[in-house]
């Protein structure tokens, strides 16, 4: 799929696909590394390893950042290994364009395959150098907020009254702390402060809330090829997105049915196009893309503690870059 964030993030993408088109996974079983290799070989923004590089790089320079692309690559299987369990969870047919493990193997196999690039990230991040037990607690920590944030995010399919605060509880979980631990990782490998590793946490925790509340929003306006899977799957499969939470108090008699769908997770597929329209009526296209604004700027001021230079300018610019991207 086509990188869509340049620069800074098209030439650290391209890094990202080398490094990991370059890992030494065994052949066999086939049934185990051939899916793994299949998702790892599957494109993506690369997110969350820019994250990590750029990081190390602002606070302790080419050498940091260097030495930082092992759990770079490590946050990145971590992240596809989540992907490949929440496509089962969600009922997801396509993902970056192509079938998903589940669908295109079986359940089974896609279990397995995430469960396999589980155990090699946490290897891959945590490395034997210094600080090696930090980054194994860090990375514990991260582990257990997203199964928590992910739990949440499919006990809410079967409730009808979820909170703004909720929601945001839940997506600090699921996304933000990933993004949080790459911003983490990066300034603990590059040798910053204390104080500089919390702001960059902060940081990650406001940058994870745009992100999911821009990912819920390009689910209805996005280009289905761009996105890399038809739009409006979490309409279609009753997820509680910022969308269905803010069009629910707004919502008029006419919107009666399709809520009703919606939140039941039986709205058909063809209806997508007209729920789409209502929500920009009701304003809640707008709401979203300011509170993903919102969350950006508050990211930002997280980020302008970095050390002056080019890649702390970079962080910047890529977390500006994720509140207008398209896929
Ligand atoms: C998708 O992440 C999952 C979310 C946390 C919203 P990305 O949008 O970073 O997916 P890829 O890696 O670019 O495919
Ligand atoms: C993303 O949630 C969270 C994780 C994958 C952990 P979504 O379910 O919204 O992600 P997409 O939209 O399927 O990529
Ligand atoms: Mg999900
Ligand atoms: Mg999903
Ligand atoms: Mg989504």
């Amino acid at each position: 799929m086509a990188v869509t964030l340049d620069p800074p993030l098209a030439a650290v993408a391209a890094e990202v696909d080398a490094a990991l088109a370059a890992l030494d996974l065994p052949a066999e079983p086939a049934g185990l590394y051939a899916p793994v290799r299949y998702v790892l070989d599957g494109g993506g923004k690369r997110v969350r390893p820019a994250l990590v590089l750029l990081a190390a790089q602002a606070f302790g320079g080419e050498a940091a950042r260097a030495a930082a692309l092992p759990a770079a690559l490590g946050v990145e299987v971590f992240h596809n290994f989540t992907l490949v369990h929440d496509d089962i969870m969600d009922r997801a047919a396509t993902r970056r364009g192509r079938p998903t493990v589940h669908r295109r193997w079986d359940t089974p196999t896609a279990i397995l395959a995430g469960d396999l690039m589980m155990g090699l990230a946490a290897r891959m991040v945590v490395g034997d150098g210094d600080g090696a037990g930090e980054r194994a607690e860090a990375h514990y920590r991260t582990v257990a907020r997203l199964c928590e944030g992910q739990t949440l995010d499919v006990a809410f399919e079967a409730r009808d009254d979820v909170t703004a605060d909720e929601y945001l509880a839940m997506i600090d979980r699921k996304t933000g702390a990933l993004l949080e631990h790459a911003l983490e990782l990066g300034a603990l490998l590059g040798g910053a402060s204390r104080a500089a590793v919390s702001s960059l946490r902060q940081a990650g925790v406001a940058l994870g809330r745009a992100f999911q509340i821009q990912d819920d929003l390009l689910d209805v306006t996005a280009d289905a090829q761009a996105l890399g899977k038809p739009i409006g799957g979490d309409l279609v499969e009753g997820k509680r997105t910022f969308l269905v939470l803010t069009a629910r108090p707004r919502a008029r008699a006419a919107d009666r049915d399709w809520l009703a769908a919606v939140l039941d997770g039986g709205l058909d597929p063809d209806d997508v196009p007209r729920v789409r329209n209502r929500l920009d009526a009701l304003g809640v296209l707008d709401t979203a893309a300011q509170a993903v604004g919102h969350f950006t700027e508050a990211g930002r001021a997280g980020l302008a503690s970095l050390p002056p230079g080019p890649a702390g300018d970079a962080l910047r610019a890529l977390a500006l870059g994720l509140a207008t991207r398209t896929s």
